[in-house]
């Protein structure tokens, strides 16, 4: 294990932040990490899909933004993901799944865990190539999952998120991960930052 992932092996309290650009499966992993690492996933995407769907105030400040594809203004998230990480569930640990995706979030966060003395055990940065993540996100029928937006999400992903990949390597969080395998696969490499064993056993 690495020196940035140290004692984030024990059940329940490691601290992730899940990197990687749109339909590299990050959703997907967060489902499976979630159980196995015993923290809540907490995925900003989904929460604001719900905001959406109940027709709140944030709702509808953000039904468009997200449709086209742009972000969410960092103020607004601050917001949300203070507010979220503030609940019981997530004193002992989480896997963040969409946040942050801008170097001011990731200087929020890094304030709300450091005015509780915590910090992140580990960012995991989920590798696909660019084909096949259109692919991928064509293969489903979100709203905003239509070839243009996809494409636009991906532009803002390059422009405005992948600044964070040097961000934490030089803070010596970063792990990349394979994300151009088979689920369980990607699995496993993401466990075995954690000194988890996957089903797979180890793999390259
Ligand atoms: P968000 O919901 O976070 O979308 P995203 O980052 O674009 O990610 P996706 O959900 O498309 O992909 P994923 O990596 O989770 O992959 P998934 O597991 O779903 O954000 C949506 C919008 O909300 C943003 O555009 C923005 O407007 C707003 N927003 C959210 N957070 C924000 C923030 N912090 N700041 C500002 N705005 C914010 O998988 C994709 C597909 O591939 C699935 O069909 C899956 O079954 C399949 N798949 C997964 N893994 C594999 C595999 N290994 N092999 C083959 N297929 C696979």
């Amino acid at each position: 294990m690495g020196d940035g992932a140290d004692g984030a092996h024990a059940r329940g309290r490691a601290r992730v932040v899940l990197l990687g650009p749109p339909g590299a499966g990050k959703g997907t992993q967060a489902q499976v990490l979630s159980q196995r690492l015993g923290v809540p996933a907490i995925s900003t995407g989904d929460m604001l899909r719900e905001a959406v769907a109940e027709g709140s105030d944030l709702g509808g400040k953000v039904q468009g933004i997200m449709a086209s594809g742009a972000l969410v203004d960092d103020a607004t998230m601050a917001e949300v993901v203070r507010e979220r990480l503030g609940k019981p569930d997530a004193s002992e640990g989480f896997l963040l799944d969409g946040y942050p995706r801008t170097l001011p979030q990731a200087e929020t966060l890094a304030g709300i865990l450091g005015d509780a003395g915590l910090s992140l055990s580990a960012v995991l940065l989920v590798e696909v190539p660019e084909d096949e993540l259109v692919r991928r996100t064509l293969l489903r029928s979100r709203a905003d999952d239509r070839e243009e937006v996809v494409r636009e999400r991906l532009r803002v992903y390059r422009e405005k998120t992948a600044p964070l990949i040097g961000y934490y390597g030089d803070r010596r969080l970063l792990r990349q991960i394979n994300g151009n395998r088979p689920v369980e696969s990607v699995t496993a490499q993401m466990l075995g930052v954690f000194g988890i064993e996957g089903t797979e056993g180890v793999v390259g």
